[in-house]
């Protein structure tokens, strides 16, 4: 079923795509999150934003912190959003919400090879769960949580780059 050359067929499993997570860090949601996120609800009915674990980072803000400023950003969205966490594989929360698709955002062709491999690795683990790459807005390609960061840590000007009550915890953490 999961062959790549395989035609869809009339009893093809119907996990119908309504629902798409979003994994990432998120440390902190920037407005090239926001971006992605806004453009997958032209394509998906809702978006389960989760907070995941990428064992080579070690976060600024706490885990609690991470998704109470996503949570903020969707109070108006009426449950089309939803926020959550796993300290698991994506594709094993995945089949545990009987969800298909991944939704990771592509900024420029350097994120292409890290993400290639990410896709294949879950493909590799879950062959049902799918990976939907969206192109961010030409003007978040240069942004990165870790840039945000270090401009925030030195007293940069981060306005525009993040939501506004993200840029207040920044001020915060490093004050
Ligand atoms: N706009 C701005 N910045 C963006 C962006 C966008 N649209 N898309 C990505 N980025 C940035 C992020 O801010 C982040 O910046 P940073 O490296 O400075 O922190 C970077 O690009 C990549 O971040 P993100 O998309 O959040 O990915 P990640 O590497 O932090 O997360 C996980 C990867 C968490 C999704 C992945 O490790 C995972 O799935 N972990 C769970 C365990 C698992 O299932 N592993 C896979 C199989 S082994």
């Amino acid at each position: 079923m999961d062959k790549l050359n395989q035609q869809p067929s009339p009893n093809f499993p119907s996990r119908a795509a309504r629902i798409a997570l979003y994994p990432g860090t998120f440390d902190p949601i920037t407005n090239g999150h926001l971006d992605i996120i806004r453009r997958g609800l032209y394509v998906f009915e809702k978006i389960m934003v989760i907070v995941a674990v990428n064992v080579t980072k070690t976060p600024l803000f706490t885990l609690e912190e991470r998704c109470s400023l996503i949570q903020e950003c969707f109070r108006d969205f009426n449950d089309r959003v939803e926020v959550d966490y796993t300290s698991g594989l994506i594709v094993d929360y995945a089949v545990e919400h009987n969800i298909s698709a991944i939704i990771r955002g592509l900024r420029a062709i350097s994120d292409f090879d890290y993400e290639f491999q990410l896709a294949l690795m879950n493909r590799k683990l879950v062959p049902s769960v799918e990976t939907v790459f969206l192109m961010t807005g030409f003007e978040w390609i240069y942004i990165s949580s870790s840039g945000i960061k270090n401009a925030a840590r030195l007293k940069g000007n981060v306005s525009g780059l993040v939501p506004s009550h993200v840029e207040e915890a920044l001020k915060r953490k490093f004050s």
